[in-house]
C-alpha cells in the first residue's frame, strides 16, 4: 500500500473536494483523506451537496474496520465545522475518534465557525494542525468562499469568450458563437459554480440571453440560478417581465441594479440601488450589497463596458478567458477592454496564479487580481 506524504495526502483532499463543484455552493468544496498510524491511505471523501454530509463524515463511511482509525491521521481542505447548520458539528464527533492528528488546509472564515472547530479537536487533546505546506492551489480551490466571509463583500469572476485578437463581439452586435461548443458547455459549469450571472443592460438588449444552466451535469438548475443585471438608469427595469432571464425565473432570483436616484416598487425583480462613483455605479459598494443577499458569488458575463468598469474599478478577482484560435480584427470588432485606459505601463493590470488548459479547439486562462487571497 502507499505510504502518503502530507502534500500527496492534501493534493488528493484537494481533488476529492472539486467532485463537489456546481454542487454544494454556497458551501465550499471540500476534500479528505485518511492514512492509518503508518501513512497508508485508507479512505477518501468529499462534500457533494449542499446540505448534506461533508467531507470528513464521507470518508470516515468508508473505513469499515474502525481499528484502524487509531492513530490515524486526517487531512481535510478546510478547518471542521463547530456549528449546528444542515448537518451537526464535524468537529465534535471528530474529538470523540482516536485520530493521531488532523491537518486542515485552511481556516474556516465563516464566523459560525473560524477557529473553534480546531478549538474543539484542540481542547479534546487531539492534535490539530494547520497546513504549513504550498497553499496555492488550496487558496485556489476556496477562493470565493474566503474571499467573500473574509471581506463581507461578493468575488467577482469576469468570463470572456474572445478571439486570439481579444475581440468579444462584432461591432454589428454579433457575438454567437466565438469560442467552440467544449468552452461553451464548461461555461455552464462555471454558471452553476457561481451565485449569480451578471451582466450589464447592452447584453441584455443585444443578445437577450436566458443566462441559465443548461449542462448535462447540472440539471437541478431549471432555469432557476440567479441573474444580476446593471441598469444605470432604470430603463429596463419597468419591462424586466419582457425579456428572456425572466422565463422560468422567479422574481426572487432576478436582481436590477440602477443608481440610488432611481426609485422602484416593482414587482417582477429585487431592485438594488448603489451610489455613482464618478460617472458609474459604485462595484465596491454593489458587491456589498449583493454579499448582504446572499450571493457570494458572481460570473461577469457582460459587454466591453461592465467588464471594464470591474477592472477600472479594481473590482474583479478572477478571470477566466476562453480564446478562439481565431482573428475578428480590432477595426470591425468589439475588445473586451475597449473601454479601458491604461496611461503607464507601469500601471498595467497584473494577473497571478495562471493556468492554461486545452478546451476542445480553445485556450482556457484562469489567473486571479491582486487581493483575492488573503
Ligand atoms: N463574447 C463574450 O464573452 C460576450 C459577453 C457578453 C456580451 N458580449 C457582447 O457585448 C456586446 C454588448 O456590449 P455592452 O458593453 O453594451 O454590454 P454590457 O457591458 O453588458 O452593458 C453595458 C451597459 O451596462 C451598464 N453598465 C454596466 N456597468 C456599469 C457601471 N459600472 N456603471 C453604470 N452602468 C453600467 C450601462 O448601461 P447604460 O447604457 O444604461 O448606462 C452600459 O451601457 C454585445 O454585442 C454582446 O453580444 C460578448
Amino acid at each position: 500500500m502507499a505510504k502518503l506524504t502530507d502534500q500527496e495526502a492534501m493534493n488528493l483532499a484537494i481533488a476529492e473536494a472539486k467532485k463537489g463543484y456546481g454542487w454544494v455552493e454556497p458551501n465550499p468544496p471540500v476534500g479528505c483523506v485518511i492514512l492509518d498510524k503508518d501513512r497508508n491511505l485508507i479512505a477518501t471523501g468529499y462534500h457533494g451537496k449542499f446540505g448534506k454530509s461533508h467531507a470528513e463524515i464521507e470518508a470516515l463511511k468508508k473505513v469499515k474496520n474502525k481499528k484502524l482509525l487509531d492513530g490515524a491521521h486526517m487531512f481535510i481542505t478546510l478547518e471542521p465545522c463547530s456549528h449546528f447548520g444542515k448537518t451537526p458539528p464535524c468537529a465534535v464527533q471528530l474529538a470523540t475518534l482516536p485520530f493521531g492528528s488532523v491537518t486542515f488546509g485552511r481556516v474556516d472564515p465563516n464566523p459560525a465557525v473560524k477557529g473553534k472547530g480546531s478549538l474543539i479537536l484542540r481542547s479534546s487533546g487531539m492534535k490539530a494542525i494547520k497546513y504549513k505546506g504550498d497553499r496555492t492551489e488550496l487558496d485556489k480551490l476556496h477562493d470565493m468562499f474566503c474571499y467573500s466571509y473574509e471581506n463581507t463583500s461578493t468575488f467577482v469572476t469576469i468570463k470572456i469568450a474572445s478571439s486570439i485578437d481579444g475581440q468579444m463581439a462584432l461591432k454589428s452586435g454579433e457575438s454567437q458563437w466565438i469560442t467552440c461548443e467544449e468552452s461553451r458547455l464548461f461555461a455552464h459549469e462555471l454558471r452553476a459554480r457561481h451565485g449569480a450571472v451578471l451582466v450589464g443592460r447592452g447584453t441584455l438588449n443585444i443578445d437577450d440571453p436566458y443566462l441559465n444552466v443548461r449542462h448535462p451535469k447540472f440539471k437541478k438548475f431549471r432555469g432557476e440560478n440567479k441573474v444580476v443585471v446593471i441598469d444605470p438608469d432604470g430603463s429596463i427595469l419597468n419591462n424586466i417581465q419582457k425579456y428572456k432571464i425572466s422565463n422560468y425565473r422567479s422574481k426572487k432570483n432576478i436582481f436590477v441594479v440602477t443608481s440610488n436616484k432611481i426609485k422602484s416598487n416593482n414587482k417582477h425583480c429585487q431592485h438594488i440601488s448603489v451610489s455613482l462613483k464618478g460617472k458609474y455605479l459604485d462595484l465596491g459598494q454593489l458587491k456589498k450589497t449583493l454579499f448582504l443577499n446572499g450571493i457570494q458569488s458572481v460570473l461577469v458575463e457582460g459587454g466591453p463596458l461592465t467588464v471594464s468598469q470591474f477592472l477600472e474599478q479594481n473590482e474583479a478577482n478572477k478571470l477566466c478567458l476562453f480564446m478562439s484560435p481565431s482573428i475578428l480584427g480590432a477595426k470591425g470588432g468589439m475588445s473586451w477592454t475597449s473601454e479601458l485606459a491604461i496611461k503607464k505601463l507601469s500601471q498595467k493590470i497584473a494577473l497571478q496564479n495562471s493556468t492554461y488548459e486545452a478546451i476542445g479547439s480553445d485556450i482556457l486562462l484562469t489567473s486571479y487580481f491582486k487581493g483575492a487571497f488573503s
